[in-house]
């Protein structure tokens, strides 16, 4: 493609997708993004320079949505209702999906990218994702596919795992679209961030038994996790949670700070995370893991043309 390539992300978090972009060297221009969470907004203001940031996406026009090639949007997981429908069909309108829906139809991105928790797969007994795959293949322009994939299988050693839906416009597509090939992690002590700071864990570590369980090596830790040895917690951290005061570092008798969640989930150092730790914290731990999505977009962008 000549031009450098047009791309708008919904509930945009703190934009691991356009890290990803970035590190990818592709040419581009960050049309949009929107977030309902104002601390989400400054993140996005500080770091990247979108050319509209939209509010909550159901109050949203689709005709000021400009046109884009790529869409990204990690949209929340709600199961569909199927409430006043006589068939008994879901129906996913009033949800956020119905929107992420409509930008792909009117704007036919070459490519987009769905993600979401593991657990989309099956709720509703797996009928609210069915019907996101259906209504996404109805429009009969996409090949579409989906797939788990978790972070500590592409070199970050954090154990995440998320539903990815990609699809790729089939007029623009050269070559079939494949799943990134597993890598190797970095070791874990390198995601140790040395600090002077030490915080006793709270009573209830030793109360619930979890002291006596828990793997004498492990570095990371979630303390909501009381009955889990985090047998293998000295080669990988556990998913992280946007929940405060769960993820302890053990190997430093600390909580987990802020530069530790952003670098296990793929941000670089000179990401500069706004707002307070509280809220920093549940950014990174909301956010898509930049080192999957760079190969998820690197192997898609390579598919069009
Ligand atoms: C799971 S997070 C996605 C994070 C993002 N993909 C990233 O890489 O950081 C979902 C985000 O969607 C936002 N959100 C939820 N409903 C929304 C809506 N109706 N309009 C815009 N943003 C919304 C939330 O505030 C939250 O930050």
């Amino acid at each position: 493609m000549k031009r450098p390539l047009r791309v708008g992300t919904d509930c945009s978090g703190i934009e691991a997708p356009i890290v990803a972009l970035r590190q990818l060297k592709i040419p581009f221009i960050h049309e949009f993004s929107s977030e309902i969470d104002k601390h989400c907004i400054a993140t996005i203001r500080a770091n990247f320079q979108p050319r509209i940031i939209f509010g909550d996406i159901m109050e949203r026009d689709i005709r000021d949505v400009p046109d884009i090639d790529l869409y990204i949007c990690g949209f929340p997981c709600q199961p569909f209702s199927t409430a006043g429908n006589r068939e008994g069909e879901r129906d996913p309108r009033g949800t956020v999906f119905y929107e992420c829906l409509r930008v792909i139809l009117h704007k036919k991105p070459m490519v987009f990218v769905l993600e979401n928790v593991r657990g989309l797969v099956s709720i509703d007994g797996g009928e609210t994702f069915k019907t996101i795959l259906d209504s996404l293949r109805r429009l009969k322009i996409y090949d579409v596919q989906w797939k788990i994939l978790n972070t500590a299988d592409y070199g970050i050693p954090q154990s995440r795992k998320r539903v990815f839906i990609v699809g790729i416009r089939r007029d623009r597509e050269k070559r079939p679209f494949q799943w990134p090939e597993p890598i190797p992690c970095r070791p874990l002590e390198e995601f140790v961030i040395l600090e002077n700071r030490k915080q006793p864990l709270p009573p209830h570590f030793y109360s619930s038994g979890m002291a006596r369980i828990i793997n004498e090596r492990a570095i990371f830790i979630n303390l909501g996790f009381t009955k889990h040895r985090h047998g293998n917690a000295h080669k990988i951290c556990p998913c992280l949670t946007a929940d405060k005061g769960k993820m302890y570092c053990l190997s430093q008798g600390r909580y987990m700070s802020v530069k530790e969640f952003l670098s296990l989930q793929g941000f670089p150092q000179s990401f500069k995370p706004h707002g307070s730790r509280t809220h920093s914290l549940r950014q990174a731990g909301n956010s898509m893991s930049v080192n999957v999505i760079f190969l998820i977009l690197k192997i898609a962008m390579e598919c069009v043309q």
